[in-house]
């Protein structure tokens, strides 16, 4: 059922292994391989090592990625894992997002990622492979890659990065980047001090230390049994990080061995359990249009709307920043996510397995309960219900989504006047301007930041406070867009409202002065203006033309889905999606 690579689903015992992979004979298959080993035996390999089952190791270690700035030990952790299991590691690399260094967006560039990931692995001989990956946009990318290549895997993850701290206060990236750049703009901290914070806020390589992205993604690939048990939570420079990838090694050569391949982990109630540890811990925004696209690549289709009575029913339980106070290295010291589904067990399917080859259930029972301060217990969550909820309405047709665990609950019952920007560039250009017309009781909405649009759906759905409301304090307003925002930012804000703007959702034709209502109660997102009026607006309506001569830019334009389809390119989703969740 999943799109995959023939040589994969052949009966164990004709996959062929080692070297022998993927072997082109052109007539002469003895001496197609006699080659192979010809040039691989130049990198000093015997014959004795070239006969192991093989781990291939993706190197996703970049100058210009910190966020993966401990690939080097990590894969030296795996690689020992590999050998005292007595496989042959092989390391090799695929591109490398780092959030910050990619232009237009690290978005953009996630499928690019994924398609490498997945040719890669078909590419090269070997019997199951170690993803290293971390930052936002790589973990989602290798686990879409390696899902449609189901060849046996497991996921690495980085680790977070350590805190610091800034005259007396603990600081971490990023929730903190943005409270104290809220306060610089609020003049409440002076030019000096924002730039001795600025190097405060990273200590460490690693990745954000918050519940992000990247921990959330962390996290998933625990609960989706694609990562080892305990494996999300110990931070980057850790003797427990570099256990983890020692193990990872060990499990890779084993799993090999047994053919377990993602299509046997990556199951409907695997994603089930991963939607639900996504609400439990507060998780990104992200992580569900992520979890879509994974999904997407086994044939399962992510049900918004039923993601949303899910929502009703479970609690958050992670006191992590953004929705919280505490940050990832806190969780590891908590027991890190066995905690969380230990509490979260009643709604678990506790049968899923993992790559271990044990279950959910039996690595939960596995893992020491202790008193802790970090996660809350099923009975006294931090948050009651639906961390993140599902809206629709004649604003958001296909859906948009809230995350009201990091939202001002006045603001989630709010009908307002619609100040508009129509463009990244247009809010840039007006949203500090001391003569734009607006107070905080209005709605901000910014238009074409969606997939297409931007293109690549940047993190600007989180809007900047008008500089004058800033300073007359206020630190928060409803806002509304067809973007996403990053998992460590916090505010009432909408996003993902599908579909966007730049393909002629109703989101294109709003303006300044309408009427916006959200209930959050009754999951409604509506534009308060009456259908002959936004019919004749939508007359009117002109698409700028979207289209690029050449290159990614022009298969992205021409191949991205929307939001509720996990921007996937449509060519590397299955041709049917047959099974939908949650149910
Ligand atoms: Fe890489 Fe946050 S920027 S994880
Ligand atoms: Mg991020």
């Amino acid at each position: 059922h999943s799109p995959s690579d023939e040589r994969h689903h052949k009966p164990d015992e004709e996959r062929q292994t080692g070297l022998n992979q993927g072997l082109v004979n052109y007539g002469d298959a003895g001496f197609s391989l006699f080659l192979r080993k010809a040039f691989i035996k130049g990198a000093g390999y015997s014959d004795d090592a070239l006969n192991r089952t093989i781990v291939g190791i993706v190197n996703t270690g970049s100058g210009y990625n910190p966020c993966h700035g401990n690939a080097p030990q990590l894969i030296e952790a795996v690689k020992r894992g590999v050998m005292l299991e007595g496989g042959l590691p092989i390391e090799f690399p695929t591109i490398s997002i780092a959030e910050s260094f990619s232009t237009p967006t690290s978005m953009y560039l996630r499928n690019l990622m994924s398609m490498d990931t997945e040719e890669m692995i078909r590419a090269q001989p070997m019997d199951s492979v170690v993803l290293i990956g971390g930052c936002d946009k790589t973990v989602p990318a290798q686990l879409m890659g390696a899902a449609s290549a189901n060849l046996p895997m497991l996921e690495l993850v980085t680790g977070a990065m350590l805190t610091s701290g800034h005259r007396g206060v603990r600081v971490g990236a990023c929730t903190d980047c943005r409270r104290y750049w809220g306060m610089y703009r609020g003049q409440e901290i002076d030019d000096q001090e924002i730039e001795e914070v600025n190097a405060k806020l990273v200590g460490s390589v690693g990745t954000c230390s918050v519940m992000g992205t990247a921990s959330t993604m962390a996290c998933i690939s625990e609960a989706l049994g694609v990562a080892l048990p305990g494996s999300a939570s110990p931070p980057a420079v850790t003797a427990d990080r570099m256990r983890v990838a020692e193990a990872t090694g060990r499990q890779a050569v084993i799993n090999a061995r047994a053919g377990v391949t993602p299509d046997k982990i990556l199951t409907e109630k695997a994603f089930e359990n991963a939607l639900r540890v996504l609400l439990a811990i507060g998780g990104s925004t992200n992580g569900i249009i992520h979890l879509t696209a994974i999904a997407g690549r086994m044939g399962i289709d992510i049900d918004l709307a039923a993601f949303d009575r899910m929502s009703r029913e479970t609690p958050v339980l992670v006191d992590l920043k953004p929705s919280g106070q505490h940050y990832m290295e806190d969780l590891h010291r908590a027991g890190g996510l066995p905690t969380v589904l230990r509490e979260l067990k009643p709604l678990l399917h506790l049968d899923a397995m993992t790559v271990t080859g044990r279950t959910l259930g039996e690595e939960i029972d596995a893992a020491p309960a202790f008193e802790q301060q970090v996660v809350h217990r099923f009975d006294a969550p931090l948050y009651p219900a639906g961390g993140i909820a599902f809206v629709r309405g004649n604003l958001a047709p296909d859906g948009a989504i809230i995350k009201q665990s990091a939202a001002d609950a006045r603001l989630m019952e709010h009908e307002g006047r619609a100040v508009v920007f129509e463009d990244a560039e247009d809010m840039a250009a007006r949203i500090d301007d001391p003569a734009l017309d607006v107070t905080a009781e209005d709605v901000l909405v910014l238009k074409r930041i969606g997939p297409v649009g931007a293109p690549g759906m940047p993190e600007a759905g989180y809007l900047p406070i008008p500089r004058k409301l800033a300073r007359q304090g206020v630190r928060d307003m409803l806002r509304i867009s067809d973007g996403r925002m990053s998992g460590t930012a916090a505010g009432s804000i909408v996003l993902h409202v599908t579909p966007e703007a730049a393909l002629g959702g109703p989101l294109a034709l709003v303006e300044n002065g309408d009427r916006i209502r959200l209930s959050v109660s009754e999951r409604r997102l509506e534009l308060l203006v009456d259908e002959a009026e936004l019919a004749r607006r939508r007359e009117g309506w002109r698409p700028v033309a979207l289209t690029a001569e050449r290159g990614y830019r022009k298969l992205f334009l021409e191949q991205i889905t929307q939001a509720d389809q996990g921007c996937d390119f449509t060519f590397l989703r299955p041709p049917t999606i047959q099974r939908r969740v949650p149910k």
